[in-house]
């Protein structure tokens, strides 16, 4: 089955971008949000991100118009009935989830696939609160989605099959790299990184080493776009508090469990960037300055 129209639920951060990428490919969008004005901070933020891409030469404004011509946004769940696929990026909270999934269940016809995009939640669980199990899958995209190429295509040990291979396919159209996965906690690229990002916060607490050198080592040294504790402010501190908590109830191994540093700073709101300040000062967000910290 070609997935055309697609429904996106929640129009933060993910939700805007992948509903962004969507529209971009060719595909008919409605992006839901709760109220009128989450939605337009959504827009407004695809609105700019489109305009880059056509300042930077790498979408022309023909393009752009199209892609806008595609998307449509709505505070209404109704909205999103003729989906063929419904992604979901809302808050990574199971009551929540649930209401929402429960409403599209009756509000979708039955051949419509409903996707989660949670970073650290089981599918599985999250399949089982629908009646339609086999036609739900996990399709996790990474921050900034029209900037990262990846997207995780999960699958549980009830989904079909041929759903599978058609997000698969979608995740392709949406000039995404798909990597096929399991309903694991953190899937793959989270299982890698989260207990990377944790070590860097341990190195700091050690006294090893200062913020900007433990982020200039590994940008300098393995050439990673950014170093960990920028990718912490970068992520948000308290979603990967999230994160590593879920993996840690999971897995139960130490290299998952938060270090005191970072459980201090979501405990006083220096959760990064969003927050103006995490391991650095974002006063001036083009010259961020390190915190003293230890
Ligand atoms: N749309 C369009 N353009 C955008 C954009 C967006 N959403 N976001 C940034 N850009 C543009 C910038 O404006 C900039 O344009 P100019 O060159 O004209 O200034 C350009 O992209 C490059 O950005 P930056 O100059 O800010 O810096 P950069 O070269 O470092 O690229 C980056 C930015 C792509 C984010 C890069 O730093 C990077 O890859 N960082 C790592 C990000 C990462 O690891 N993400 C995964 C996080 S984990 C996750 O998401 C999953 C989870 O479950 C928590």
């Amino acid at each position: 089955m070609a997935i055309e129209k697609v429904g996106v639920v929640g129009c933060g951060l993910m939700g805007s971008g992948i509903a962004q990428i969507a529209a971009q490919a060719g595909c008919t969008v409605v992006v839901r949000e709760v109220s009128e004005e989450r939605l337009n901070k959504g827009l407004a933020s695809i609105e700019k991100s489109l305009n880059k891409f056509v300042e930077k030469g790498t979408l022309s404004a023909p393009d752009r118009d199209a892609a806008r011509g595609r998307l449509r946004g709505t505070t209404k769940l109704e909205d999103l009935k003729d989906s063929d696929l419904v992604v979901e990026a809302i808050i990574e909270q199971l009551p929540d989830k649930r209401e929402l999934y429960a409403a599209l269940d009756k509000i979708c016809p039955k051949n419509t696939i409903f996707a989660s995009n949670t970073s650290s939640l089981s599918i599985t669980e999250m399949a089982f609160m629908t009646a339609r199990p086999e036609r739900f899958i996990g399709l996790h995209f990474f921050n900034p989605v029209p900037l990262m190429k990846l997207v995780e295509v999960i699958r549980t040990i009830a989904t079909d099959p041929k759903v599978y291979e058609d997000a698969v396919a979608f995740a392709g159209r949406v000039g995404k790299v798909p990597v096929r996965t399991s309903d694991r906690t953190g899937f793959i690229v989270n299982r890698l990184l989260v207990p990377y990002l944790l070590d860097a916060v341990r190195v700091l607490e050690d006294g090893v080493a200062s913020i900007e050198d433990i982020d200039n080592s590994m940008k300098l040294g393995c050439g990673y776009p950014m170093g960990p504790l920028t990718l912490l402010d970068f992520v948000g501190n308290d979603t990967t508090y999230y994160i590593a908590n879920i993996m840690f109830d999971e897995f139960k191994e130490a290299r998952f469990a938060p270090p005191p540093l970072l459980k201090r700073m979501v405990l006083a709101g220096w959760n990064g960037r969003k927050a103006g300040r995490g391991f650095y000062d974002y006063s001036d967000p083009a010259k961020p300055r390190a915190i003293q910290l230890t």
